[in-house]
């Protein structure tokens, strides 16, 4: 079975195009798996998957969990919050002592920007990326470019914008990477207090007009303002953030072009886009979500294929 050339998914930044067109095939089989009667398949007995989680999620765990189930994989969930962790257990110490419970595969959350890739040098299970702080979310990135191909084809010369919270964003870069690996030309929006300095040198356009922004693209992504990663404040009050970057029925009536909206999720309502447009037909929010379990699958599946058993 063809798997991917890497030994664990890091980033996206260290994939290649064929690995991406891997995951997406794979992930479109699976794709229809999901939508039978019976969503299960037994290709992964013999495997068992840990979801260790130093950061909340909704998302990202669940569908971790709910992939490897349908892989028919053993999964066990491991909370920061209620772990020994509280009692000043290290994350190698923790992880070790997981994976000597004869677990294959660590998918982790973590708020540290590296904790991934330092974990994939210090043990042996394959490691998987839920996000790491403000760097990557790579099966953000996968499932988003997976969702746009199926609503505009292929990628490559399509205009996708960014727009919010670009500067504590891991969703961002992942984003960046993905796009561009694929043909997209990728343009980040907001305000200068929330796009990281230099940011163009990784070949993004930027903007600080929302509507300019959306008469230039075909989709348009917008990011969560995480109020948890500020210290201090970068715009005056979420209301004016709201009236200058906020997606509103309105302002898509007034474009008079058709583009699809996305969000990663949480989504706060009213702040990055209305929920007149959240639940709107332009808004792809919840097929994302939904290709966020085949992606994963495709990731877990294909990555346990380098497992010597
Ligand atoms: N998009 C995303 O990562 O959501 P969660 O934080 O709920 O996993």
């Amino acid at each position: 079975m063809s798997s991917l050339s890497v030994d664990h998914l890091l980033g996206i930044r260290n994939l290649s195009v064929d690995d991406i067109e891997r995951i997406f095939q794979t992930a479109q089989s699976f794709k229809e798996v999901i939508n039978r009667p019976i969503k299960k398949v037994p290709s992964l007995r013999d495997i068992t998957l840990a979801n260790v989680f130093f950061e909340n999620s909704t998302r990202t765990r669940l569908s971790f969990e709910l992939a490897a189930k349908r892989l028919s994989a053993d999964v066990i969930n491991f909370t920061a919050s209620n772990s020994s962790v509280k009692k000043g257990e290290t994350l190698i110490d923790t992880v070790n002592n997981i994976i000597a419970m004869k677990v294959d595969m660590v998918v982790l959350r973590h708020a540290s920007p590296g904790a991934a890739s330092f974990l994939s040098k210090h043990t042996k299970a394959k490691i998987i990326n839920a996000g790491d702080g403000t760097h990557e979310h790579p099966t953000q990135a996968l499932l988003d470019a997976f969702s746009l191909r199926e609503k505009l084809g292929e990628l490559n010369g399509k205009r996708i914008a960014i727009i919010g919270d670009i500067l504590h964003s891991r969703v961002a870069l992942s984003n960046i990477y993905c796009l561009q690996k694929l043909g997209a030309e990728v343009l980040v929006c907001g305000p200068s207090s929330l796009i990281p300095k230099g940011i163009d040198s990784l070949g993004v356009k930027v903007s600080h007009d929302l509507t300019e922004t959306l008469l230039w693209c075909d989709a348009a992504n917008f990011l969560r303002i995480q109020l948890e990663r500020q210290d201090s404040p970068f715009f005056p009050s979420l209301r004016d953030y709201a009236l200058q970057f906020g997606l509103t029925s309105e302002i898509m009536e007034s474009l008079n072009k058709s583009i699809i909206v996305m969000h990663p999720g949480p989504i706060n309502r009213g702040v990055e886009i209305s929920s007149s447009v959240a639940d709107s037909s332009d808004s792809i929010i919840l097929d994302q979500v939904e290709n966020g379990v085949a992606i994963r699958m495709a990731v877990i599946y294909l990555l346990a294929a380098q497992i010597e058993r």
